[in-house]
């Protein structure tokens, strides 16, 4: 399914300040069965997960386990699918790839060079990704402009050239306390590292507690440069 330049622009149009909610049955109108969202189970992917089970449950929701994860993600896993009443689909690293760059370059290579993070988060999230979107038309994120220097141009939906297939990112205009609000009001599981220090969560190794007036991703790969920090989930 391919939708004309216009066709997307117009779509942009009209989506621009819609809810979450009816963002994702439009979509779901639009691309049926070959849409899925992936979650890391942070704030802004939980909003989406209860707007899915809610109102769009037909939409598949999948996670990319690193094998790094907090335990607390974990956890937060089954407690969301139990509140719901949803699957979450898992997908681990390839054993090959993950055994190969461990015995080669050790188990925290990450830290070692911007090269190892990223070969590291090639292996552990990007090739995941891949097999989670094949014979799909398109993905939704919990992507929002505010996080980010990388993230200021996109668009509600967008062509993901890397994956060639849309992209659909709902909360997109959301600022942090639209979602903070949401969040309490609709009573929504939430990772309890957030009461502690922890506003975006990624992996274990890669993430530390921020401190007060720090940027929000300040913690995720903090001895990188800001517009160093995607990783590859997001080109
Ligand atoms: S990252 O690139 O820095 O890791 P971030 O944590 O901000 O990304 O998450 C942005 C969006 O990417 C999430 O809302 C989610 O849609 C997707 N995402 C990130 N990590 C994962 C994961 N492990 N599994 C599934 N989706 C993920
Ligand atoms: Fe590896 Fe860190 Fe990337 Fe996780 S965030 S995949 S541990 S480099």
């Amino acid at each position: 399914m391919k939708l004309t330049i216009s066709e997307l622009s117009l779509l942009n149009h009209r989506l621009e300040n819609a809810e979450p909610a009816i963002i994702l049955q439009e979509i779901y109108h639009l691309f049926g069965n070959k849409i899925a969202f992936a979650s890391s189970l942070g704030f802004e992917d939980q909003i989406l997960t209860h707007c899915i089970a809610r109102f769009v449950p037909e939409i598949g929701i999948f996670t990319l386990d690193t094998g790094r994860l907090f335990p607390e993600t974990y956890d937060l896993i089954d407690r969301t699918k139990a509140r719901y009443k949803i699957d979450i689909r898992i997908y681990f690293p390839d054993r090959d790839m993950t055994e190969n760059m461990v015995n080669s370059r050790g188990i925290n290579l990450f830290y070692e060079s911007i090269e190892n993070r990223k070969l590291c988060c090639n292996v552990r999230k990007t090739q995941s990704l891949k097999r989670a979107l094949i014979g799909l038309d398109a993905w939704v994120t919990g992507l929002r402009r505010e996080q980010s220097v990388t993230r200021q141009d996109m668009n509600i939906v967008e062509f993901d050239e890397v994956n060639q297939l849309y992209k659909v990112n709902p909360l997109l205009n959301w600022t942090e306390e639209n979602v903070m609000v949401f969040v309490q009001e609709n009573n929504i599981p939430y990772n309890i590292l957030h009461d502690t220090g922890f506003p975006s969560i990624g992996c274990q190794p890669c993430t530390r507690a921020i401190t007060e007036g720090e940027d929000i991703r300040a913690g995720r790969w903090w001895w990188e440069m800001p517009d160093q920090k995607e990783c590859g989930l997001h080109k």
